[in-house]
């Protein structure tokens, strides 16, 4: 099995060169995958079909012969036995293959040749979903990029020494719009791979980037990483060139952020009838107990937020509940869901959701973001267990993933009570703080670093509520 290397980046970053140079050094094959969907739109054109119409692009694919060939280390690309890489590299092919890139008939058309040469050799392949899409288990993955204006530079220079007569301004806006169709289409669009390293080419020389590459690469091959599909000893080359472990390189391959920016409302219907049940529970609760709020004012009107917690009991949810118009989910465990019908829909009703304990956190992380996206607020208690003398504990990241997921902010929460139970006609009081901001929170992505520095965050907001 060969070791993996994907290159990722956008049109004129300079791939292609530094992947030839890092494959020269390494002894692996260079796969230049852009080359095939140049093929596929030189195809399609010389053929006089209109590279918007799917039905007609799919048509041209039938029959339709694609080889890599690789003579002195260099790629060729033959379609149908004819070598056509020198004709592959015109203006008109390139945005022919930008426009034929976003078919989804032509991504699938590609999909396993580009995979099968990467199973059976040691190779960097370029491109713009290899980390993403076509090879998301290899071993070191990288996202070069640079300003547009530096790669139209070079691209125009390159265009100038074949004698092509386009103008800087011409290459600029092409690059501008093969930048704006390769990140905007639905599927495999260009983008960062969670677990890629950014190599800017604007501010280093190609010798740097080759030199990143070759140590990368050389560092998982002596960590003995060869292999990338039987998973057992799988790993990746992290920011800090570390190899990461299968497991937490799947899970952060998984975790794409999914900020909610538009929350929608709950349905009025269910509103209506949760505010009375709300009001009824109220009133209970405050029968009860001695129930007090503070801070209702930070409480937001809307939903999608994240209500985070000290937990002291059972209660807590609804306690906290109680004091927010928009309704909650929380997670409850897996074993509550199995008791009679009437309280599995009750508690359903109020918005819990299952969780198996130590079964892995991805999908809670998901279901806790459906739940945001759905209008809910969603409330959790980062300790995982109830306190119960009260102190605050270190909390876990859980919380700080799903914030920084879904890019939301987080309104800390403190309960308080004497004493280990909460017993009828005690003092409780239920306080909120100010809504903490993703800026404040200082979100920047989901390594366990980051994650950390947002979690501290959280149990400060909730320590400063608890008494
Ligand atoms: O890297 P290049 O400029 O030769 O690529 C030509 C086009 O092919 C580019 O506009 C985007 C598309 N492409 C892609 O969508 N996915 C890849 N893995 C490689 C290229």
């Amino acid at each position: 099995m060969g070791l993996n290397i994907a290159l990722d980046g956008p049109s004129g970053a300079g791939k292609s060169t530094i992947a030839k140079l890092a494959a020269k050094k390494l002894g692996f094959v260079y796969v230049d995958t852009g080359a095939l969907y140049r093929s596929i739109a030189f195809n399609a054109l010389r053929n006089g079909v209109d590279l918007s119409d799917e039905t007609a692009v799919a048509e041209s694919l039938k029959g339709l012969e694609l080889q890599l060939k690789y003579v002195d280390g260099a790629q060729a690309v033959l379609v149908n036995g004819e070598d056509v890489s020198g004709s592959i590299r015109t203006p008109e092919v390139s945005m022919g293959a930008s426009a034929v890139a976003k078919l989804p008939s032509v991504r699938e058309f590609l999909l396993e040749t580009q995979r099968n040469i990467a199973a059976q050799n040691d190779i960097i392949m370029d491109g713009r979903d290899i980390g993403t899409v076509v090879l998301p288990n290899a071993q070191v993955k990288l996202f070069l990029t640079a300003s547009a204006e530096e790669r139209a530079n070079r691209r125009f220079k390159e265009l100038q020494e074949k004698g092509d007569p386009s103008t800087y301004d011409e290459v600029l806006a092409d690059i501008n719009q093969r930048d704006y169709n390769d990140t905007h289409r639905e599927i495999a669009p260009l983008k960062q791979a969670e677990d890629a390293v950014l190599l800017d080419s604007t501010n280093l020389t190609i010798d740097e980037v080759v030199d990143e590459i070759v140590k990368a690469a050389d560092k998982a091959r002596s960590d003995g990483n060869n292999s990338n599909d039987d998973g057992s000893s799988e790993g990746g080359v992290s920011d800090n060139g570390t190899v990461k472990k299968k497991s937490e390189r799947k899970r952060r391959d998984m975790m794409e952020l999914r900020p909610i920016s538009k929350t929608k409302k709950i349905n009025p219907i269910r509103q209506f009838f949760y505010g009375i049940l709300r009001g009824i529970t109220i009133f209970i609760l405050k029968l009860k107990y001695d129930l007090h709020y503070e801070g209702l004012e930070n409480v937001p009107r809307d939903g999608g937020n994240i209500f985070a917690s000290n937990h002291r009991s059972y209660a807590d949810p609804y306690l906290i509940a109680m004091g927010v118009r928009v309704p909650i989910s929380y997670m409850a465990k897996e074993e509550l869901f199995h008791q009679n019908i009437f309280f599995t829909a009750l508690i359903k009703f109020l918005g819990a959701f299952p969780v198996t304990r130590g079964a892995g956190d991805l999908g809670v992380i998901d279901t806790s973001v459906d739940k945001l996206e759905s209008g809910r607020n969603l409330v959790i208690f980062p300790e995982g267990t109830r306190s119960k003398d009260g102190t605050v504990g270190k909390g876990k990241t859980g919380v700080a993933l799903v914030a920084a997921v879904a890019m939301t902010k987080v309104v800390p929460v403190g309960i308080n009570f004497e004493g280990e139970k909460l017993k009828a006609r005690k003092h409780v009081v239920v306080r909120f703080g100010e809504p903490i901001d993703v800026k404040e929170l200082g979100i920047n992505g989901t390594s366990a670093g980051d994650l950390k520095i947002v979690k501290k965050k959280i149990m400060e907001g909730i320590t400063s509520l608890v008494y």
